[in-house]
């Protein structure tokens, strides 16, 4: 905890640029962590379409080169910006409650109150499912007695379903729980926090057009949500040993065609392709 004399600089530094401060808030709200968050919620609902489907997405994604880069470019550095100077204006910040004349408070409270989860729900579930450090160090020390990083990117639909089953059943009801909690709160956070930043950056600012945007970034919500939790059921219901061998018969065509190269610690199930039969001796 830092001690009041050292955060009251840094105090006075935020409220001075309260202004600038608010609008970097908003647009890395929107761009790029709300847009990550669509595009990632509508890649994991294409799981619905199958293993081979969600394999073939998640494989584009990890042949893009740099990407931790990429990742903590427009992904971790922002959400953590995001966040941190989300909790300041929660706490700190004035309030821009009488910027919504149309909004209940209750639907600031429950950006609020979203938001909290949201930390929480991103948190964890990055431990749980992003491989860090995928080496066997990690992976045998920390990962796996704490349950973390469960997601090999070449068994993508087989690793994430095993990674929401858990060990019991209870904790598969549980991570399901959370999943549809963390989904549903981030869900209401981006359309809610579409309909406030577009007052923020002075989109609509009449009571019709509020009104209409208000029924627009709802219906925005419904579907991103139903993407999410699509996705949620999709990865509940498949056949990890389907799965399993579907993924395995990708990976090894994409070895053959030399389009990705072996690499054990993105796969969790053992080589199953049938090897070629010995010609038997007449
Ligand atoms: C049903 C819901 C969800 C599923 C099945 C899911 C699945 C996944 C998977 C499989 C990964 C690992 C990707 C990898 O290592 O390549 C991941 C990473 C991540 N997810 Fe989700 N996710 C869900 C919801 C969300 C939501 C609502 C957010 C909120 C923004 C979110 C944010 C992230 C972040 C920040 C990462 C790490 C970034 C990365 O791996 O590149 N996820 N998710
Ligand atoms: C990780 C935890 C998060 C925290 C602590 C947080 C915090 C907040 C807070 C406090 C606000 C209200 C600001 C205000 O009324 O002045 C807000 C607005 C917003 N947030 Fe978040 N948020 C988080 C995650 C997210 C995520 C994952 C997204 C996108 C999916 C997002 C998108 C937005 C948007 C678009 C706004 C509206 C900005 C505006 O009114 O101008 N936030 N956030």
């Amino acid at each position: 905890m830092s001690s009041p004399a050292t955060s009251a600089p840094v105090q006075s530094f935020l409220l001075r640029h309260d202004f600038l401060i608010r609008r970097l808030h908003s647009l890395s709200g929107l761009v790029p962590v709300g847009a990550y968050m669509c595009v990632h919620l509508l890649t994991n609902a294409t799981l619905v379409g199958g293993a081979s489907v969600f394999q073939d997405k998640v494989f584009t994604i990890h042949s893009l080169p740099l990407l931790p880069v990429i990742e903590w470019t427009f992904i971790f550095l922002p959400i953590i910006f995001h966040a941190v100077v989300g909790v300041w204006i929660s706490r700190n910040g004035k309030s821009n409650l009488q910027q919504y004349p149309l909004s209940g408070n209750r639907r600031y409270t429950w950006q609020r109150i979203t938001a909290y989860i949201a930390i929480v729900f991103i948190f964890t579930h990055v431990f749980h499912l992003h491989g860090w450090f995928q080496n066997e160090w990690w992976l045998k020390n920390i990962a796996e007695p704490l349950g973390m990083a469960k997601f090999r990117p070449y068994n993508a639909a087989s690793s994430l379903a095993s990674a929401l089953e858990g060990p019991t059943v209870i904790a598969g009801i549980l991570w399901s729980i959370f999943y549809a909690v963390g989904v549903l709160a981030c869900t209401f956070h981006l359309a809610n926090g579409i309909w406030t930043a577009g007052i923020t950056w002075g989109v609509w600012l009449t009571p019709k057009s509020q009104r209409r945007a208000s029924i627009a970034c709802a219906l925005f919500g419904l579907f991103i949500g139903a993407a999410g939790l699509s996705a949620l059921v999709a990865a509940k219901t498949t056949k990890v040993d389907a799965a399993v061998k579907i993924e395995n018969e990708m990976y090894d065509a994409r070895i053959q065609s030399h389009s990705i190269t072996p690499d054990d610690h993105k796969r969790s199930a053992p080589h199953t392709a049938e090897e070629p039969k010995p010609v038997p001796v007449q």
